[in-house]
């Protein structure tokens, strides 16, 4: 890679651990990590604050008249060191993803003015590039020219199972059953939306992590940056 920074796009299925690699590649290289997904949700978590999401169903007129007024972006916590996402001055981290959040952010995230808005925001954090940025359009639409893709899956079991564990963990009283009914919502939200649908760049390499530690995963990311 010659010590040159590069922009790295993960994109994927819901809840694969985009977002776990992503953060740990960005440590390694001393990139900055953007997860475009955290943006979505601080959104989403906007809307049904505001009645303008409910029960996966969206009041365009209201969210495109209060777009303005949403201010998302990220600051750095100096207490571990992550970029939090805030929300009209409120750090959003731990709300945006309850499960609440997740059954209602992939309807918001399929609004053409919400995408221009965030995605505009994304290219402008990727102009010094040492970029490490997961999500589902990001080697697509957000950074098409980035110098490496990937497309990241797992078998829904075990995506369901791991956040499950993540939310259990966090105090959070969800089902299994419900978790991965929304994982696979998502997916086919996601993946069937008009706008930027989720689906694999033509060049991007494909890492199923089913079966694979987070550590296996972390190499295997880093041997592909190593021959950017
Ligand atoms: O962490 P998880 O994979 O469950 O989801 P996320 O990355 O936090 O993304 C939440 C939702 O935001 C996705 O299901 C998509 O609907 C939307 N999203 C998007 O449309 N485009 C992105 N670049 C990132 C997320």
């Amino acid at each position: 890679m010659n010590g040159k920074k590069i922009i790295i796009a993960i994109d994927g299925h819901s809840s694969c651990g985009k977002s776990t690699v992503a953060r740990e590649i960005a440590r390694r290289l001393n990139y900055i990590f953007i997860d475009s997904g955290a943006m979505y949700r601080a959104v989403t978590l906007y809307c049904l604050r505001n009645g303008i999401v409910d029960k996966g169903v969206v009041n365009h007129a209201a969210l495109i008249a209060d777009l303005g007024k949403i201010k998302v972006y990220f600051k750095n916590n100096p207490s571990n060191n992550h970029n939090d996402i805030w929300l009209n001055g409120e750090n959003v981290e731990d709300e945006i993803r309850l499960l609440e959040v997740s059954q209602n952010v992939s309807p918001v995230a399929a609004v053409a003015e919400v995408r221009h808005l965030l995605v505009s925001l994304q290219q402008e954090m990727g102009n010094t590039k040492g970029i490490v940025m997961d999500g589902r359009d990001i080697g697509t639409v957000v950074f098409p020219e980035a110098e490496l893709k990937i497309f990241m899956t797992a078998q829904p079991d075990v995506r369901a199972q791991r956040r499950f564990d993540e939310l259990t963990a966090k105090g959070e009283k969800v089902s299994y059953d419900e978790i991965r009914a929304n994982i696979l919502e998502r997916d086919r939200y996601d993946e069937t939306r008009e706008q930027s649908p989720l689906r694999k760049a033509d060049d991007a390499i494909v890492l199923d992590n089913s079966a694979m530690t987070r550590k296996e995963q972390l190499d295997w990311v880093l041997n592909h940056v190593s021959k950017v």
